[in-house]
C-alpha cells in the first residue's frame, strides 16, 4: 500500500527537523524551508523519500505554489504548518517589513496551504493538520505584539477549524500546538541568549514538543501545551480577570520593556 505523505514547514531546523525525523519512519515527507542545503541534508540523514520545496513562506506566489501542490497530492495525510520567527523591538521600534513577513509566515502561509490541504482531507475523510502556534497565543509580553497576535490567531483559526470539522462529521484532526521556551534555532536567529529568559527548567526539548504533538493527535487533542509549567500558565492565565491578567503579564515582562527600550529583546 501507498505510504501516506507528511508535508512541514520549516523543516530546516529545530520543531520542523524533528517532526520530520520522527514521522520518516511511516510518512514520505515534503519538506518545505528556505535553506535548501539544509532540506537536502536532512532528507540525505532520514534515506526516507522526500520532495524539497526550497520556499519563502512570506513570499504569496511560492505559497500559491506549494498549495498547489499540496492540494493535488492525494496521500497527503499530515501537513505541520510550523515556520516561524521571532522580532526584535518594541512594535514601533521593530521593521515594519519583518512584522509584516511575519504575519504573511504565521497566518497567510498558515491559513492557505491548510485551505489546500483540508480539501482533499476532508474528501477522503481523513488526515490532519497540526498548526505550531506558541504559549505565546495564551500570554502577551512587550516586545511580542506581533507575535503573539499571530500565534493567537493561529490558535483561534485552529480552534474554529475543529467546530466545522465536527459539524461536518469529519473524521479529519486540527491540533493547536503551544510550545513554550523550545531548544532550537529560534533565538539564535533572533540574537538573544537563552539564559537570560529562564532557568533550564522552563525549556523545553524539540523532542519533547514533537512527541507530545504526535501522542496527542493520536488522541484528538485540539491544543498541545507541553511541559507542566506551560500547561499551568495555559490553564490559569485565561480565566483571570483582564485587569489582574495584564498587570501579571507586565509585572512579567517588566525587565523585558526595559531591555527592550535599551535595544534588547526577546520573543517566545
Ligand atoms: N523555540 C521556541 O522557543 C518556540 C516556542 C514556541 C513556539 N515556537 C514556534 O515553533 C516554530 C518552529 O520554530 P523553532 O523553534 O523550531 O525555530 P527554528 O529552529 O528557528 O526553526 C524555524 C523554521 O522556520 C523556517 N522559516 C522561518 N521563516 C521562514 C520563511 N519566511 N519561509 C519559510 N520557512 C521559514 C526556518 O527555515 P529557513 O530559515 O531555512 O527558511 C526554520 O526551518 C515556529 O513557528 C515558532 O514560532 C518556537
Amino acid at each position: 500500500m501507498a505510504r501516506p505523505v507528511a508535508a512541514i514547514t520549516g523543516a530546516s531546523s529545530g520543531i520542523g527537523a524533528t517532526f520530520a525525523r520522527r514521522l520518516a519512519a511511516t510518512h514520505d515527507l515534503i519538506l518545505v524551508a528556505r535553506r535548501r542545503e539544509r532540506l537536502e541534508q536532512l532528507a540525505a540523514e532520514l534515506g526516507t523519500p522526500c520532495e524539497i520545496v526550497a520556499a519563502d513562506l512570506a513570499d504569496d506566489s511560492a505559497v500559491k505554489t506549494l498549495a498547489a501542490k499540496l492540494g493535488a497530492e492525494p496521500r497527503l495525510e499530515l501537513l505541520v504548518n510550523n515556520a516561524g520567527f521571532g522580532t526584535k523591538g518594541l512594535f514601533w521600534t521593530a521593521s515594519l517589513e519583518s512584522q509584516e513577513s511575519m504575519h504573511r509566515v504565521h497566518v497567510m502561509a498558515t491559513m492557505q496551504l491548510t485551505h489546500a490541504a483540508l480539501g482533499g482531507m476532508t474528501a477522503r475523510g481523513r488526515g490532519g493538520v497540526i498548526n505550531v502556534a506558541s504559549i505565546a497565543s495564551f500570554v502577551r509580553s512587550a516586545g511580542n505584539a506581533s507575535y503573539c497576535s499571530t500565534k493567537s490567531w493561529m490558535a483561534y483559526f485552529t480552534e474554529t477549524l475543529a467546530l466545522e470539522l465536527k459539524a461536518a462529521n469529519s473524521a479529519v484532526k486540527v491540533q493547536s500546538l503551544c510550545p513554550g521556551y523550545t531548544y532550537s534555532e529560534f533565538h539564535d536567529v533572533l540574537g538573544v541568549k537563552r539564559e537570560r529568559l529562564g532557568p533550564k527548567s522552563v525549556w523545553l526539548t524539540a523532542e519533547d514538543v514533537v512527541d507530545a504533538s504526535l501522542r496527542g493527535l493520536d488522541r484528538g487533542k485540539l491544543f498541545v501545551v507541553p511541559g507542566w509549567q506551560y500547561k499551568l500558565v495555559a490553564f490559569l492565565l485565561p480565566k483571570l480577570p483582564t485587569g489582574l491578567r495584564l498587570w501579571i503579564e507586565g509585572r512579567a515582562t517588566k525587565s523585558r520593556s526595559r531591555q527592550l527600550l535599551e535595544g534588547e529583546a526577546t520573543s517566545r
